[in-house]
């Protein structure tokens, strides 16, 4: 029994990997591309685990993903590979159709072909869990209801339109073809290893650099935040309880402006590394401008995912926040690694220039 995992080098993935090796037997591989947002220094502490595993492969190179999948056969695929950033999305869509659609689909299709390849009750067995965001459902008014697995689809942003384009493929792979998929929507994850582009590691590190805190537009969006370990433990119980073939929304039950977060942000670090000058924090919020498109509103109802699998997540907002908060002001040097750009000299000589055919 195997796991094979993609984008596991990225926040999320490791994030995941180090849960389920702790908490599992079963042996993981990881095939990442190790992007920009992959860094395989998070998954530093199990590379001599004789369970873990490393590929370095971009999912749309369907003949290495064929061989990959031959030689580990996994009992399940998980898809976190993605371009992840919507920003980055504005700036550069490409990319993000090139991982997020077209890998997605090759990875469909090498899994299938795989798939077909094995016995009947291993067939039965086998799953694609897809994991993908809530930003697919688009954005909320003040007082909508929140999204459940029946909102229609309407993504906003290049970023979400490529997971919603994957999303539809995934779907169409198990009705089509029988594959054995499951998809988990889940809203704003936070945690240790986000890459500090996203908006909580980027306020740390910002914080404690001195620097501006930017806050876009009117700082009154609204996001659904969920500590990161409680989205693991949903995509575990997925894996192992989720029906063939449906969609689970998995939320935080915490809906926040980004100008909360970011004040109370500044409070936690006024506690834990008052500035040398006395002075809160929050002297260095500064509005900016707005995001082009930006969604209003974002929120889950996972109102399926506790009744059908008994998940809620465990941490709430002040105790995922402190984690959160203590691992960035213990680990200096995974952030000044990361913004240095110090990680992808480890990567480059390890494994070479990126793959051809990456962008
Ligand atoms: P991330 O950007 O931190 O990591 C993405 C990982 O995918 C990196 O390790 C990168 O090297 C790898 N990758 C990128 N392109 C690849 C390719 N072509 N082939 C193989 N590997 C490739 O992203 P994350 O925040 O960990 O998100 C993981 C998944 O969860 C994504 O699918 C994302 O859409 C989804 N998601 C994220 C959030 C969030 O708040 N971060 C919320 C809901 C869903
Ligand atoms: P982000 O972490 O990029 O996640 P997403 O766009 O996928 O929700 O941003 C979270 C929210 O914070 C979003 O409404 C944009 C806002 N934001 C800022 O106000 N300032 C920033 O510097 C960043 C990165 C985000």
């Amino acid at each position: 029994m195997t796991i094979l995992i993609t984008g596991g080098s990225g926040f999320i993935g490791s994030n995941y990997i180090l849960h389920t090796l702790a908490t599992s037997d079963e042996p993981i591989v990881n095939v990442d591309l190790l992007t920009y947002a992959g860094n395989i220094e998070n998954l530093a502490s199990v590379q001599d685990d004789p369970r873990y595993t490393f590929v370095r492969c971009d999912i749309s190179d369907a003949a290495k993903m064929g061989q990959i999948l031959d030689e580990f056969r996994p009992r399940a695929v998980l898809n976190f590979a993605a371009e992840s950033h919507v920003d980055r999305s504005i700036l550069g869509p490409e990319a993000f159709v090139h991982t997020n659609v077209v890998g997605t689909f090759r990875l469909l299709q090498s899994t299938l072909s795989y798939w077909r390849g094995l016995l009947a009750e291993d067939q039965t067995g086998f799953r694609f869990l897809h994991i993908s965001t809530d930003e697919v459902y688009g954005t909320l008014e003040h007082n909508d209801p929140a999204f459940s697995e029946q909102t229609p689809y309407a993504p906003n942003s290049p970023y979400s339109a490529s997971k919603a384009s994957s999303d539809h493929l995934v779907r169409a792979y198990h009705h089509t073809y029988g594959l054995p998929t499951l998809t988990t929507n889940c809203s704003n994850n936070y945690g240790p290893r986000q890459f500090p582009e996203k908006l909580i590691p980027l306020v740390l590190h910002r914080a404690l650099c001195g620097e501006p805190l930017p806050v876009y537009g009117d700082g009154q969006q609204i996001r659904d935040w969920l500590y990161v370990e409680d989205h693991c433990r949903a995509i575990n119980v997925v894996l192992a309880k989720g029906i063939v073939g449906q969609v689970y929304n998995v939320g935080g039950l915490n809906e926040q402006t980004n100008l909360s977060v970011v004040k109370l942000l500044c409070c936690l670090l006024d506690e834990a590394r008052l500035r040398a000058d006395g002075k809160s924090y929050a002297e260095q919020i500064t509005f900016v401008g707005d995001r082009p498109g930006h969604d209003r509103r974002y929120a889950i109802d996972a109102r399926k995912i506790e009744r059908e699998l008994g998940w809620r997540p465990q941490e709430t907002f002040e105790t995922g926040l402190a984690k959160t908060v203590r691992w960035y002001l213990e680990n200096p040097k995974w952030v000044e690694r990361v913004t240095s750009g110090a990680y992808r000299e480890w990567t480059d000589r390890q494994y070479g220039e990126q793959p051809t055919g990456a962008i």
